[in-house]
């Protein structure tokens, strides 16, 4: 394999998790129940009906991810704090015990050196918040500044580098606009308010942090290109269409202070704007989180009763086993495309997911030979570097994921670990991707 070309001597190089998706403990130590828990339980769902309440025990196996992670060789951690393990209610009383787990995670990490970078909340609302009405209530971003408090209260002194919430959009269309994720409603276009509140959580939770000495505070959304499938001007209408509901929305409030024109939707910008909200969310932030797959490809809808558009699949690129095109110069065009539009207002990027999904069993030999995840990993970061080359200010990648784990509606059948995690034992098998990674990491990292 060819060489990869250098990285700044001082790139971060990490892997990525989140809560819900590994920790299982579901009713230990006096966690809450998040809206996830309530989700898995309604019959089909899920795919196969998989519950989480174990996922990949990483509540209990900790130490040996984190050993994972030393032999690994990464410079940081991103992985996110489970809200209702720390205030079961979503407001109100602290669980001190929740606290603890985070505790002794971040020191287990400090004592290999590995950077913790917690996201504050990946989609794993607590049930009694949503009970309240969840992002739909405006209540809920001042529960969630609170919550911020609390935690950063107990791991300021060790963590310096935060992100407050993980891409908004997903959860805003996926679990308020569609339903195929937790909560579960099916507003459509109604559900927008969840984007100001999430957006105005941010907002305050960045200052939070900033009074509670944060080095570094970022939003991390997911951005791609985003292709029309036609130059004819319905389709071209409808590409800018959705680039403005899944991209503009989440990036303009917090980098220009402003919402973007939503009217080529027939929608205002959401109802639930109050004055001086706009200066809570613009507040500076250092860094901007991209989480990069695949990118889009959008057509004028054919039945435009609840949106202008509708994805397309792409023709002729490969695909992970999940579906989705392997296009990694996506990734060089997503950070030189950021770096474009918003110029100044921009602050450094880091890519915090990037990965792929692939099923490999092991051979005789115990061996999971997942050639086509290094092929993507590979492709992806020679992606990234071309975009450094091209003048993106870089500073970090996360591989998504260190383990494999519950891939919310698909369950645990798409596999994006470097390591496989056995579906009765739990046990840690690593894939070659592991050992392709180490020596990337190994060698980037030499020269320091
Ligand atoms: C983005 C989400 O943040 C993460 O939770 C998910 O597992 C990956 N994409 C893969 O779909």
């Amino acid at each position: 394999m060819r060489m990869m070309p250098e990285f700044p001597a001082d790139f971060v190089w990490g892997v990525a998790t989140s809560a819900f998706q590994i920790e299982g403990a579901v009713d230990t130590d006096g966690r809450g129940r998040s809206v996830w828990d309530t989700f898995v339980d309604i019959p089909g769902r899920i795919r196969g009906d998989h519950i989480a309440d174990t996922a990949c025990d990483h509540y209990r196996r900790y130490p040996e991810d984190v050993e994972l992670m030393r032999r690994l060789g990464v410079d940081a951690y991103r992985f996110s704090i489970s809200w209702p393990r720390i205030v079961p209610a979503g407001r109100g009383t602290v669980n001190q015990a929740g606290l603890d787990f985070y505790d002794r995670l971040v020191d287990a990490l400090s004592a290999v050196g590995i950077r913790p970078m917690p996201t504050l909340f990946h989609w794993d609302l607590p049930q009694e918040s949503e009970d309240r009405g969840g992002w739909l209530r405006r209540e809920t971003a001042e529960e969630f500044a609170e919550y911020t408090e609390v935690v950063a209260a107990r791991l300021g002194d060790r963590v310096t580098d935060w992100i407050t919430l993980n891409e908004p959009f997903e959860h805003m269309a996926l679990g308020y606009g569609l339903g195929v994720h937790a909560p579960g409603h099916t507003m459509g276009l109604a559900a927008l308010p969840v984007a100001h509140h999430q957006l105005l959580a941010h907002g305050l939770a960045t200052g939070v942090l900033r009074e509670a000495g944060a080095d570094r505070v970022l939003l991390t959304n997911s951005y791609s290109p985003v292709h029309p499938t036609s130059e004819s001007a319905g389709d071209v209408a409808a590409a800018e269409a959705y680039d403005r509901l899944h991209h503009a929305l989440f990036t303009d409030p917090v980098l220009l202070g402003e919402y973007p024109d939503l009217s080529i939707m027939g929608i205002d910008r959401p109802d639930v704007v109050r004055d001086g909200d706009l200066a809570v969310i613009s507040r500076p932030i250092d860094g901007l989180g991209v989480n990069y797959y695949s990118p889009s490809r959008v057509a004028a809808a054919e039945n435009r009763a609840m949106l202008p558009f509708q994805l397309v699949e792409f023709d002729g690129a490969d695909r992970t086993d999940f579906g989705w095109p392997v296009i990694p110069s996506g990734l060089t065009r997503t950070l030189t495309d950021l770096t474009a539009r918003y110029g100044a207002a921009l602050p450094p990027l880091w890519v915090t997911e990037n990965g792929c999904a692939y099923s490999v069993e092991a051979d005789a030999g115990g061996r999971i030979h997942d050639q086509a995840r290094i092929d993507y990993l590979d492709a992806h970061l020679r992606a990234v570097h071309s975009a450094v080359e091209q003048g993106a200010d870089v500073r970090g990648y996360f591989c998504w994921s260190l383990l494999d784990n519950f891939e919310w509606a698909e369950g645990f059948d798409q596999h994006f670990g470097l390591v496989a995690v056995d579906p009765d034992s739990r046990d840690r098998r690593t894939k070659d991707s592991f050992d392709w990674y180490r020596r990337l990491i190994a060698d980037q990292t030499g020269r320091r």
